[in-house]
């Protein structure tokens, strides 16, 4: 039955998300209190600058510079985090967890980093911090996983979990749009986070991926052990390269269990063209997921974008308004498993992870050469070498060599013997390559 008093909320910033926030839960209103049980206002809310043009209403909503201002404002009861990073955003958050505040927030810098501090503060104070708009931006994936997915061991998960990078690994492969170009139109429709190296360098996808691992594997957050690289280093011939080979390569996130420990990495991987991940395009995310009970499970929808983070942030208030009266015991796990149950499984170096890889090298154009390089890789499964060019003469020329799954370590002792070789020129390239076929 809904309740007359309406459910009072302070939004910090009003950036893409804080807009989007204001104009679904408007737009909504009636639906979303037919859900809630209550209405849910925006009672006060900050930005720097409270008198820029926006195009969503504010009426009705006390503006304010100062983030402290709206947390500490009396009638909120519950604060939506919208200003990203860790330090101004991650002392709102403390601040409205000692007031007794609820918290949701779409920082996934913060959850990762900070996320087993604010949690054990949360739980002690008895309030909720919820993080859906975190991963995924649209997606519903934490409360897929965290709750869907109770009954299951979680083997593996593998995500396309950065809109910024697919949206430009799209525009490279299909109209070999410029990096800077398509980098710049992903600022410009709001995609990219306000420092967008963190989107290129693998930072974003590795946030994401350690709250991601954590609530599959019941492990506390550990960003530090996830192992990034970004589309940054990425070369247009190895992107053309790869669809020649029936291949796309795409920016994930991979956190697999193993009996060993853990492997968590995000890289560029190329997938088979005809792999359902592949075929996700521009800021759409997905993440596959195997669960021992269920299978492999696929949610996809747009990873970045007011409305569809704003879709998140209120699922996130929602639920924080349905869950304001019961137990502080007896809520959802803010990482699935109960604090007192998460186990610090190791996390596997890099180096002792197990994929397949594409290599490019540079060798000489003359008989023998390609016997001396399988010659170094014969403990080494191949599953095809490729010379893209022939110079007619005893000139360096392009090849490509895609291996079967092999310990990192072993390919990685293969490529230096290959780099010392004479007739190699420059460093090999090393991409990997996986088809989630196991
Ligand atoms: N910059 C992020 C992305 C936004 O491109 O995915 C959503 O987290």
């Amino acid at each position: 039955m809904t309740q007359t008093k309406p459910v009072k909320i302070g939004l910090l910033g009003l950036g893409t998300v804080g807009g989007g926030t204001i104009s679904v839960l408007n737009r909504n209103a009636t639906e979303i209190e037919r859900r809630a049980g209550r209405a849910i206002q925006v009672v006060a809310a900050s930005a720097r600058d409270i008198h820029k043009p926006r195009d969503f209403s504010t009426d009705g909503i006390e503006l304010m510079t100062r983030p402290e201002d709206v947390v500490d404002h009396p009638e909120v009861e519950v604060v939506v985090e919208l200003i990203g990073g860790c330090d101004v955003a991650g002392e709102m958050v403390r601040r409205a967890i000692k007031a007794g505040k609820h918290v949701v927030t779409a920082n996934k810098a913060l959850i990762a980093h900070h996320g087993n501090e604010l949690f054990a503060k949360a739980s002690e104070r008895g309030v909720m911090i919820a993080f859906e708009a975190a991963v995924a931006g649209g997606i519903p994936i934490i409360k897929t996983v965290r709750e869907a997915l109770a009954g299951n061991r979680v083997e593996w998960l593998a995500g396309i979990i950065n809109g910024t990078s697919n949206f430009i690994l799209t525009e490279m492969r299909e109209n070999a749009t410029p990096f800077a170009e398509v980098l710049a139109e992903a600022q410009r429709l709001g995609y990219a986070e306000a420092d967008p190296t963190f989107d290129v360098d693998g930072t974003d996808a590795a946030h994401k991926l350690a709250i991601l691992a954590a609530i599959a594997f019941g492990t506390p957050l550990n960003f530090a052990a996830v192992t990034k690289e970004g589309i940054d280093t990425l070369e247009a011939i190895d992107v053309e390269n790869a669809r020649q080979l029936g291949y796309r390569i795409k920016h994930l996130g991979i956190a697999r269990w193993r009996e060993q420990g853990l492997e968590l990495r995000v890289h560029p991987t190329l997938v088979p063209a005809s792999h359902i991940l592949a075929s996700v395009d521009g800021v759409m995310n997905a993440v596959l997921a195997k669960g021992d009970a269920v299978g492999p499970l696929l949610l996809s929808g747009a990873g970045a974008g007011a409305e569809p983070t704003a879709s998140s942030v209120v699922a996130d208030i929602v639920d924080v308004v349905r869950a304001l009266t019961s137990d502080p015991e007896n809520r959802v796990p803010h990482l699935a498993f109960q604090a007192d149950s998460l186990n610090d499984v190791p996390v596997l170096p890099m180096q002792d992870t197990h994929c397949a890889f594409y290599l490019r090298l540079m060798a000489r154009d003359r008989a023998g050469v390609l016997a001396d390089v399988t010659d170094i890789l014969r403990a080494i499964s191949i599953e095809a070498i490729r010379q893209t060019e022939t110079s007619g003469a005893d000139e360096f020329v392009p090849v490509i060599i895609l291996t079967q799954r092999i310990d990192e370590r072993l390919i990685d002792e293969a490529i230096a013997r290959i780099e010392a070789l004479e007739s190699v020129s420059g460093r090999v390239v090393k991409l990997r390559v996986e088809c989630f076929d196991s």
